[in-house]
């Protein structure tokens, strides 16, 4: 039986409980909308983590996924194949870095960035054997492997789960002093989001960044920039970096650089840093396959050529005004930039959790975090009309609190 109870009955009987998904079914999806399996349809605030920007099953991604499937999926790294050279160039010329390492997931990106930031403390700034340090901030979020959930300060991602690998420091992330001070001449990297997007969409206050990057470049840190959800449009701007004027000396990009069709995700870096691994250090079977980056091409020429990022800032504007136009007591506070927002509700709302409940029985998926916060973020090809019907929807759901 394949009913809504019976599937989701199944999931939790035989699948670990690491997630609390709402309770919808759901099996196609076109654009901002996903249907249920009871033909229900629903405007996706989520897009997947920001990992469907592009909007779901985008037809040129598709077709392209398509063409490469039917000639060449695998061919891991030992040999070449005929899309990575392409890849590399296309991503590069987009955001003018010089170096590229291709990998799947997100986490794996930052897993990569750490290895090879740590190498170039070592190798070319010169810091003592094994003294390595990166700063990080508190309320990060960067993935789920040992390495990362290690520099957490999130207990549910990491109690338990010790011990940990040394190296990193963590400092209140928007605040310039703490990262000053935390800074000494083993620090190799800082590793920092642009938005914080998991903590609640934290958007930095103006100057933080720019005292970041001074900081960096004065003390030969290497400024490592998440923007594997900021990144690709949702913010508005191709990558969140743009926001404050400044450039990232790495950066990773993973969810949206395949529209949400395959995991890929890349380390973007100028020579010095990427350039210190050599062959046999890192690498990753399916990192850099043919069908990935032929998937990865595709959904950065639908994000640029079709004026996504435009869109995104346009619309983001739009809904992120609708919302703070909304008369509520509970509404706590409005934020974001581009399609990355959130709502925060005060704390005798008693929880996000039912108010996402209420907009999925009105056909809006959206997602609660860190107890009290709305998150929104659909796919950047959602227009004015859906915005409003959106904004109705959230007024009539916040309103009647
Ligand atoms: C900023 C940031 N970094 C890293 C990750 C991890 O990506 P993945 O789940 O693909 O490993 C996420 C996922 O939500 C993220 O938001």
């Amino acid at each position: 039986m394949s009913t809504t109870a019976a599937l989701i009955e199944t999931e939790y009987r035989l699948g670990a409980h690491n997630y609390k998904p709402l309770d919808v079914v759901l099996s196609r999806g076109e654009g901002v909308y996903v249907w249920d399996i009871e033909g229900n349809r629903y405007l996706d605030c989520l897009s997947a983590y920001s990992a469907v920007n592009q909007g779901h099953c985008h037809p040129k991604i598709f077709k392209a996924m398509i063409e490469q499937a039917q000639k060449l999926t695998l061919t891991s790294r030992a040999f070449r194949n005929d899309q990575l050279a392409h890849f590399y160039e296309e991503i590069a010329a987009l955001t003018g870095s010089h170096k590229v390492l291709p990998m799947n997931s997100g986490a794996e990106a930052v897993e990569t960035a750490i290895k090879a930031v740590r190498k170039w403390g070592y190798e070319v700034k010169g810091v003592a054997a094994e003294k390595a340090e990166i700063i990080v901030c508190s309320n990060n979020f960067h993935g789920r492997t040992m390495g990362i959930v290690g520099f957490s300060t999130d207990p549910d991602a990491r109690s338990g789960f010790g011990p940990f690998a040394p190296g990193f420091k963590i400092v209140p992330f928007g605040d310039i002093d703490a990262f000053r001070e935390a800074i000494s001449e083993n620090t190799v990297a800082f590793l920092v989001e642009p938005i914080l997007g998991e903590a609640g969409v934290i958007v930095p206050p103006v100057g933080y960044f720019a005292g970041v990057r001074e900081l960096c470049t004065k003390h030969g840190i290497t400024l490592i920039l998440d923007e594997i959800q900021t990144g690709l449009g949702r913010t508005g701007k191709l990558l969140a970096e743009e926001h404050e004027g400044i450039e990232a000396d790495v950066t990773l990009i993973g969810k949206a650089l395949s529209g949400g069709f395959y995991p890929v995700s890349a380390v973007l870096s100028n020579s010095e840093v990427l350039g210190v691994l050599k062959p046999g250090q890192h690498g990753s079977t399916f990192g850099g396959n043919p069908l990935a980056c032929a998937i990865a091409r595709a959904a950065l020429k639908a994000l640029t050529e079709e004026g996504m990022i435009e869109n995104s800032a346009r619309m983001g504007e739009r809904f992120q005004n609708g919302l703070r136009d909304i008369r509520s007591n509970i509404i706590k506070d409005v934020r974001g930039r581009g399609l990355m927002l959130a709502v925060e509700l005060v704390p005798e709302a008693g929880g996000a959790r039912q108010y996402c409940e209420a907009l999925k029985a009105r056909g809006i998926l959206a997602k609660d975090t860190h107890g009290d916060t709305i998150r929104i973020a659909p796919p950047l090809v959602i227009t004015e009309d859906q915005v409003d019907w959106a904004i109705e929807h959230f007024a009539a759901v916040l309103a009647s609190a």
